[in-house]
């Protein structure tokens, strides 16, 4: 029961659609509630005249949208009387398992690709006190292990397979259709494992079933790990946005029909094409994510150019992470490394002078 003004997590706002009881324990770290922000400077770049949001979900508590659908899955873990949860990762969904166990008081079990995890994500998996496995493959061969594990010992798999992981992260929807007054015209996130687009889609169509109104679905993939472009899976994933480096994804046919249901497509951009984006959002809108998160504003920027996306429309994109998440491929793609000059103030006024 909300109290006052108080937020209480995105279970507690959004009960009504959600499959809890007035006594279920909720596993809450004030997910959910992010800003939706009208970017007010990259617009004006296309040349076209358009209103772009992006939904932070980098501002929700272990810094990526996995918080939303995992204050789910825990919930109903621990629910269930499930004393540890198991997920392959990527890194994100990593670092929520680990913060939400943490909270519930129960043990996180982590499958991750050896170095091809982002610093962060590993350093909030350690913290959290997950117990981290690495290994020597990349997430899908994590994902299959953790299936096959899961036969064999009592662990709850918190991977977006369950599909409590879905009904939380549905309620991005839900926030950004409340938050804008109306259904967007396009929604554009990065896919990887496919479990986003499948909750948004879940959402705006729960949202839309009287209406019918929803807005088109657009994902956008990196160019060596596309298999929604290439139309089947693929064995040997490889991008800079580690965080969608997948290539046998789960969601593959709820992926498929957002896209259809949707009037939807799926895109792929390079991996400069998408550091390029990260940066663009850094430096003109002051807004930080990592790098599989710019694919939707990159992707977005392009398709507005080349007039797939018409004048007049309202675009929201999703965010998925943090910038804080990836300092290593933040810092190496800025060019100059700042000086250390001498503590006086001759040398700060020659250091800022010729610069203003
Ligand atoms: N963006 C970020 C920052 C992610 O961490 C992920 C997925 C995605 C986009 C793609 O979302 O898988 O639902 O299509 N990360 C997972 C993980 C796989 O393990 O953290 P998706």
């Amino acid at each position: 029961m909300a109290t006052g003004n108080r937020y209480l997590g995105l279970i507690d706002k959004f009960r009504a659609v959600l499959p809890v009881s007035d006594s279920t324990r909720l596993i809450s770290i004030g997910e959910g509630n992010t800003p939706l922000i009208k970017l007010e400077n990259i617009p004006a770049l296309t040349g076209k005249n358009v209103d772009i949001y992006v939904k932070y979900e980098g501002l929700n508590p272990t810094g990526s949208f996995k918080d939303r659908g995992m204050t789910m899955a825990v919930t109903k873990a621990v629910e269930e009387g499930s004393k540890a949860i198991i997920c392959a990762s990527t890194g994100n969904t990593s670092a929520s398992a680990a913060a939400y166990a943490a909270r519930a008081g129960i043990k996180a079990f982590v499958l991750i690709p050896e170095g091809k995890i982002a610093l962060g994500k590993l350093a909030q998996a350690m913290m959290h006190g997950a117990e981290i496995i690495q290994i020597k493959g990349n997430f899908d061969h994590g994902m299959q292990l953790v299936k096959d594990v899961a036969e064999h010992a009592p662990v709850t798999i918190v991977n977006s397979i369950n599909p409590y992981r879905i009904q939380g992260q549905k309620t991005a929807a839900y926030e950004i259709v409340e938050a804008l007054g109306k259904v967007p015209d396009y929604h554009c996130l990065p896919v990887g494992n496919a479990g986003n687009i499948t909750a948004h889609w879940l959402g705006y169509t729960e949202m839309g079933k009287i209406s019918g109104d929803h807005p088109i679905m657009v994902g956008y993939q990196a160019a060596g790990a596309a298999p929604f472009l290439k139309g089947e899976m693929i064995d040997d994933p490889e991008t800079v946005a580690t965080a969608i480096r997948i290539g046998r994804p789960q969601s593959w046919d709820q992926a498929w029909a957002a896209q259809k249901e949707s009037g939807g497509w799926f895109d792929l951009l390079s991996d400069e094409e998408i550091l390029a984006a990260q940066k663009l959002l850094s430096e003109k809108e002051g807004i930080f994510c990592e790098p599989a998160s710019a694919a939707s504003v990159g992707g977005v920027l392009r398709d507005i150019k080349n007039g797939k996306i018409p004048e007049g429309s309202t675009i929201v994109c999703t965010l998925t992470g943090h910038g804080l998440k990836d300092p290593d491929t933040a810092i190496s793609q800025c060019a100059v490394n700042p000086q250390a000059i001498d503590a006086s103030l001759d040398a700060v006024k020659a250091a800022i002078l010729d610069k203003l």
